[in-house]
């Protein structure tokens, strides 16, 4: 008798072809059952390519063959029609061609605020860009969009001859931001359908370009008005920013949860303010250390990274100038720089 478990054991071992990740963490694999010897498996693809389709029906075939006690196995694939001519090779993420010209949209998400979502999401953006990717930085924080200060960016879009807001650069990484709509010290009322209208012309009305890598400043939480941004916008990918102490209440379960709900693959966890270097060089872990780690292992998702708390990583945010930018070579901008390297790699 194979249990459920064993059997998503077994799809663990099976990878999506031409990525390292396994297509149980991609969130492909809808149901399993067992009944007298036979297991059933249904995948559904968000990808049209018959020669993926027939690829994974193999593999997964031969993986749950491999358990004992079963003789038969049958595997359902649920795929979109094949796309129109010329439309690009779609990977394991969804609705690619919803944003032309952009590759991957990756939300950084957190359980509330204040730990450091918008730092590590302007810092891997410019880790990113530092590597030598393309890269667009999109702040969907209506409660407080702290990007453009972070980035040093005062100036509003312009208006191009389309009539297409353009991103102004900064650091080489372009740039929108709730906040270029607001007037300063106005209080923000946004209402729900408001958002989401704005959202989606942020990702249509844009001039992005050619782009690598956009990443999606969420606002802290995991509610409601997290979800629905989440599916506005079409997501390849969610990494969720913790501190040690959030990720052991739980915290990191629910943004999970929050992007398991709209089928977002979860790229990983960053844990941020990991631990503190005194003057005499004690390493002092002010929010307990490894809970990002170890919450990563339990939720099986990787863990992307862990940056610790440093001055100059809020001075960067101050000054408009993030540290990956000042000294990529320094301790803080290495932290950042080693996660943009994971992040990378996982997006292929
Ligand atoms: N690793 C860190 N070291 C030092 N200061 C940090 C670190 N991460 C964040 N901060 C500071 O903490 C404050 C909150 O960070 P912020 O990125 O605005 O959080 P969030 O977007 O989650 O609300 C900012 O002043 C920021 O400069
Ligand atoms: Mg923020």
């Amino acid at each position: 008798m194979a249990s459920d478990e064993q059997i998503l054991t077994a799809l663990k071992g099976v990878n999506y072809p031409g990525y390292s990740r396994d297509i149980v963490s991609f969130g492909l694999v809808k149901s399993v059952a067992f009944n007298n010897g036979a297991v059933s498996v249904e995948l559904e693809l968000t990808t049209a390519s018959r020669e993926v389709a027939q690829s994974l029906k193999a593999e997964v075939e031969a993986a749950v063959k491999a358990i004992a006690g079963v003789n038969i196995a049958s595997v359902q694939i649920k795929q979109p029609a094949a796309p129109a001519a010329g439309a690009a090779a779609a990977g394991p993420f969804q609705n690619q061609q919803k944003a032309p010209g952009i590759k991957r949209i990756v939300a950084i998400a957190s359980g509330k605020g204040g730990v450091g979502k918008s730092t590590c999401s302007v810092n891997l953006a410019c880790a990113l860009q530092f590597l030598g990717a393309r890269v667009g930085l999109l702040d969907c924080d209506i409660y407080g969009p702290s990007i453009p200060l972070m980035m040093g960016i005062k100036q509003r879009p312009n208006v191009s001859e389309q009539d297409k807001l353009v991103p102004p650069n900064a650091h080489g990484v372009k740039l929108m931001s709730m906040g270029f709509l607001l007037e300063d010290d106005q209080p923000v009322i946004w209402r729900g359908p408001m958002i989401m209208k704005t959202v989606q012309q942020f990702i249509q009305q844009v001039d992005w370009g050619e782009l690598d890598y956009l990443l999606v400043d969420l606002p802290p939480g995991t509610g409601d008005a997290q979800l629905s941004l989440c599916q506005t916008v079409p997501l390849d990918g969610g990494v969720i920013v913790t501190t040690p102490q959030e990720a052991s209440l739980g915290v990191v379960r629910k943004g999970i949860g929050m992007f398991e709900k709209v089928n977002v693959p979860i790229l990983g966890i960053v844990e941020n303010m990991s631990y503190f270097t005194a003057p005499n060089g004690d390493r002092v872990e002010i929010f307990g250390h490894g809970g990002g780690r170890q919450e990563a292992e339990r939720q099986k998702t990787a863990f992307l990274g862990e940056v610790p708390l440093f001055m100059e990583i809020r001075e960067g945010g101050d000054s408009g100038e993030p540290v990956v930018v000042r000294a990529p070579s320094d301790p803080p901008g290495q932290a950042f720089i080693k996660i943009a390297e994971q992040l990378r790699k996982i997006l292929g």
